[in-house]
């Protein structure tokens, strides 16, 4: 398909100077392209080397818009949005949000301590309106009311902004709230006393119920809704759902008609449980590479790096479950709340565990996330105040070979975050993927991967600039933007109280290849034991889905 068979661009002359045109992209079969490409590229300079380069983009990105029928859903939302943080999430989310959903440009304010003038050019023009600018503790509620109205839109992708405070504010100004991750002002103050409660995400979430508690009606603040966070809820289900299906087919499911029941009720908590399900990992790989080589001090990455060295430093959290026997080496339990994770008085970057993604096994960090909260406190069935079945639910994240160099570093600098930062957008990336998907063990197939599987290539057509694990991260915002759209009365919600068709139907297209079956694999299918003296490898052979089975280094 030849890029002139689908896009013209056309070059009008606004003033009769031609050292400054106007540029329009006009797709002759995609006549709502227009409207589209037009907000953004109006008054750019066709001098300037830039802008013509992110002209290009934008073809590509129409290209593969049309190629893959990605529809405009038609959702209006004339309110008042506000975006704080401009980084590698934010760059992707934008065009991907405008596309699903039409706000006018002049109702988007974009804040960022770091001057992102010039990578804004393009929306600026069209009537975005950006400021550099950044949120403090002090100056939080004003910058909220400067730039949000009642009915409002806030969606938070920077990092270390105190979420209680923003998810208390957009409640009391009935504003929509939507962030990746559950964070606090200034999460380092405090980490050499701190105990391992006070640290985790767990406590996060409980102060998050506090307060939202007793909202029973209310504005929809959807927290933590990134990839992961965030998709991998609405892949767990879609795994669990598969997996019901498919014993129901095999004829090996106890009660067919309950198990069907069960699916329709989308009683997910009560599905695992009758399906065997016994551990849930949240597993990752990156295989993104980079033209350009890490150097010394420097930390690179494919997300955000201050994100992954707070949470990858921070302690280990684990959805426990209640088939496990024993805790682990440090496991503290937590002293309030429900109580569905233990936390490990170790860092997440160096507590490793085995698992599995198509089509071989892992080795990769039990990082904190939320979904380790949001999954394991959903899927618990409760009897009597009992907890009866629960999943053990936890990260196993192998990044890109560059970010496990710059770990390496990371940790013999002590954990001092190198001089130099960077993040691979895609004219560094070469070539790999990002595999990301729920791992559902325990159940008559053994093990079970739905997910995606991304490769960059499709990555740089699908949101130009960005890379494939950016790509993913946004349609968690975009999806949970469009969900809070049409339902914008639902109060304080996690990634498990959306519907994961709903979110799924949006997300897929952008997800490259979505893979879900079965695998017979189990920590201990391709296990020798090299050291017969160590007792490390005392595993569990009567129940293989035990926690102490999957570690790689107790
Ligand atoms: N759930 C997920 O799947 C997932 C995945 C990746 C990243 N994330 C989260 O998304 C967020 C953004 O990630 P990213 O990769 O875009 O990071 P990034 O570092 O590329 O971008 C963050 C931007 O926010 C700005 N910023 C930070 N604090 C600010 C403040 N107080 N005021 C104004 N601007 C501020 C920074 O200058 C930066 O430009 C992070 O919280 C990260 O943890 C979630």
């Amino acid at each position: 398909m030849e890029l002139s068979e689908k896009v013209d661009i056309v070059v009008k002359n606004s003033s009769g100077n031609d050292n400054n045109p106007l540029f329009f992209i006009l797709d002759r079969r995609h006549p709502e392209l227009n409207e589209y490409f037009e907000q953004g590229l109006k008054s750019q300079n066709a001098t300037n080397f830039s802008h013509l380069f992110y002209m290009y983009y934008l073809q590509t990105f129409a290209l593969h818009l049309n190629r893959y029928s990605i529809r405009r859903t038609g959702v209006e939302f004339n309110n008042k949005v506000l975006i704080i943080g401009y980084g590698a999430v934010a760059k992707c989310t934008l065009p991907i949000l405008l596309r699903h959903v039409n706000i006018p440009l002049e109702n988007i304010t974009i804040i960022d301590f770091k001057d992102k003038a010039q990578d804004l050019k393009a929306w600026t023009s069209g009537g975005l309106q950006f400021f550099k600018r950044k949120v403090t503790p002090d100056d939080l509620p004003q910058i909220l009311a400067e730039y949000l109205s009642a009915g409002g839109l806030l969606i938070d992708l920077a990092w270390n902004i105190d979420c209680c405070e923003m998810v208390q504010w957009c409640h009391d100004h009935n504003v929509l709230y939507v962030n990746t991750s559950v964070e606090a002002w200034d999460p380092d103050a405090e980490k050499f006393t701190a105990g391992p409660y006070e640290k985790t995400l767990y406590y996060r979430q409980m102060k998050l119920h506090e307060l939202t508690k007793d909202w029973h009606e209310g504005p929809t603040s959807v927290v933590d809704h990134g990839a992961n966070p965030g998709l991998i809820s609405h892949f767990a289900r879609q795994g669990l759902v598969d997996i019901a299906r498919r014993m129901i087919a095999d004829g090996i499911a106890p009660d067919p008609g309950h198990m069907d029941g069960l699916i329709r009720e989308q009683n997910f908590a009560r599905l695992a449980m009758e399906t065997g399900i016994k551990v849930i990992h949240c597993s990752e790989r990156d295989t993104q590479i980079s033209r350009s080589p890490k150097k010394v001090d420097e930390f690179v990455g494919t997300w955000c790096i201050e994100g992954l060295r707070e949470e990858g430093t921070a302690p280990a959290e684990i959805g426990w479950g209640t088939h496990e026997k024993e805790l682990p080496d440090q496991a503290h339990i937590p002293p309030v709340g429900p109580k569905n994770e233990i936390l490990l008085a170790r860092m997440g970057i160096n507590t490793w565990v085995r698992s599995w993604l198509p089509h071989h096994e892992i080795v990769g960090m039990v990082i904190r996330h939320g979904e380790a909260f949001g999954i394991s406190d959903r899927w618990t069935v409760w009897n009597e105040g009992r907890a009866i079945y629960r999943p053990t639910v936890h990260y196993a994240y192998l990044p890109c070979d560059a970010t496990i160099a710059s770990l390496h570093e990371l940790r013999g600098r002590n954990y001092e975050l190198q001089p130099k930062l960077r993040i691979l957008n895609d004219r560094e990336i070469i070539s790999g993927s990002d595999i990301l998907g729920a791992l559902l063990m325990g159940h008559p197939y053994k093990s079970w991967w739905t997910g995606s599987i991304l490769s960059i290539e499709e990555a740089k057509t699908l949101a130009p600039g960005q890379n494939a694990t950016t790509v993913q991260v946004a349609l968690g915002v975009v999806t949970a933007v469009m969900w809070m759209i049409a339902n914008p009365k639902k109060g304080f919600c996690l990634p498990d109280d959306l519907p994961h068709e709903c979110v799924l139907e949006i997300a897929r297209p952008y997800l490259g290849e979505f893979y879900s079956g079965p695998s017979d694999w189990t920590p201990l299918k391709n296990r020798k034991v090299y050291f017969k003296e160590n007792p490390e490898n005392d595993y569990d052979y009567d129940d293989v889905w035990q926690f102490k089975n999957f570690l790689f280094v107790r």
